[in-house]
């Protein structure tokens, strides 16, 4: 199989604020020599209690956070030197969706300004062309036309989160990383937005990182699960695999808090 991204012995760490209401440890790691490779068309899940350094490995893998240790490899190329010039390509080829889509979308503008912005790098892209992508990422993801006469605050949280998924495959990206991306969703509307994940994945052969606290909805989507712990990957499996045999302690915890909470 062909691999689309790889990480090898990723370690962050974070400086502590010096204020003292911070504990006196001076600095934390947050992620801690991970690795682990992701095949095109794979659907990869990253699953872990909060703080246990997920997004901070999802910003490691965007390019948003430079400072680590270790290396990033996109379709066999070491990217981690990249410079910001030389990752424009990688941009538009690994997108992020985030549980907060709120915070992400600009609050003063409609969504047609939201998606066209999206664009903004394709500079050889017509008015109509820009206009004909729109209309067809907003079928993708089940709305009409009319909502790009809207503000984000005027749509509900499943058709923000929507619009994130759309104003992320514009693009045409080959990797998306779904942070959290259900977890503020209640039940049938985060079935909503996993089924379009699910058919994006067929229509655009897209590769997945599917990050959630919930071991039962990262199952239920991956092929492959890694189970993070304090920063580092504790278990990496088959879907079937950490279902029949969970091997590691935390992960069976991780099943069984799931039935508790
Ligand atoms: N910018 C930052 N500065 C300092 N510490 C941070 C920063 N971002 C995250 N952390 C800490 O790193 C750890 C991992 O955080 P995070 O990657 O957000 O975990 P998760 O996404 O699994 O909840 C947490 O203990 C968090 O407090
Ligand atoms: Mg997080």
């Amino acid at each position: 199989m062909e691999s689309i991204l790889e990480v090898k012995n990723i370690t962050k760490i974070y400086k502590k604020n010096k204020s003292k209401y911070f504990t006196n440890k001076e600095y934390q790691k947050a992620v801690n020599n991970v690795s682990f490779n992701i095949n095109k068309g794979e659907v990869f899940g990253l699953v872990g209690e909060s703080g246990c350094g997920k997004s901070t490995l999802a910003s490691i893998i965007i390019r948003l956070i430079k400072d680590h240790e270790g290396q990033i490899y996109f379709e066999g190329k070491d990217i981690t030197n990249y410079t910001e010039k030389d990752l424009r390509y990688i941009r538009k080829n690994i997108q992020i969706i985030f549980q907060n889509s709120y915070a992400s979308l600009n609050p003063k503008k409609k969504v047609d300004w939201i998606l066209r912005e999206s664009l903004i790098l394709e500079k050889k892209l017509s008015k109509e062309e820009k206009n004909k992508k729109v209309d067809e990422v907003l079928d993708m993801v089940g709305l009409n036309q009319t909502y790009k006469n809207r503000y984000p605050y005027e749509l509900s949280g499943g058709e923000r989160q929507r619009i994130s998924i759309a104003s992320a495959i514009i693009l045409k990206p080959k990797i998306i990383i779904a942070d959290e991306a259900v977890s503020s969703l209640d039940v049938s509307i985060s079935a909503q937005i996993l089924n379009i994940f699910m058919e994006l994945k067929e229509r655009l052969n897209l590769s997945y990182i599917f990050i959630s606290h919930d071991l039962n909805l990262v199952n239920f989507l991956s092929d492959r699960v890694a189970v993070m712990y304090k920063g580092e990957i504790v278990e990496l499996a088959t879907t079937e695999e950490i279902c029949k045999n969970p091997k590691h302690d935390y992960t069976k915890k991780l099943y069984s808090s799931q039935f508790t909470i």
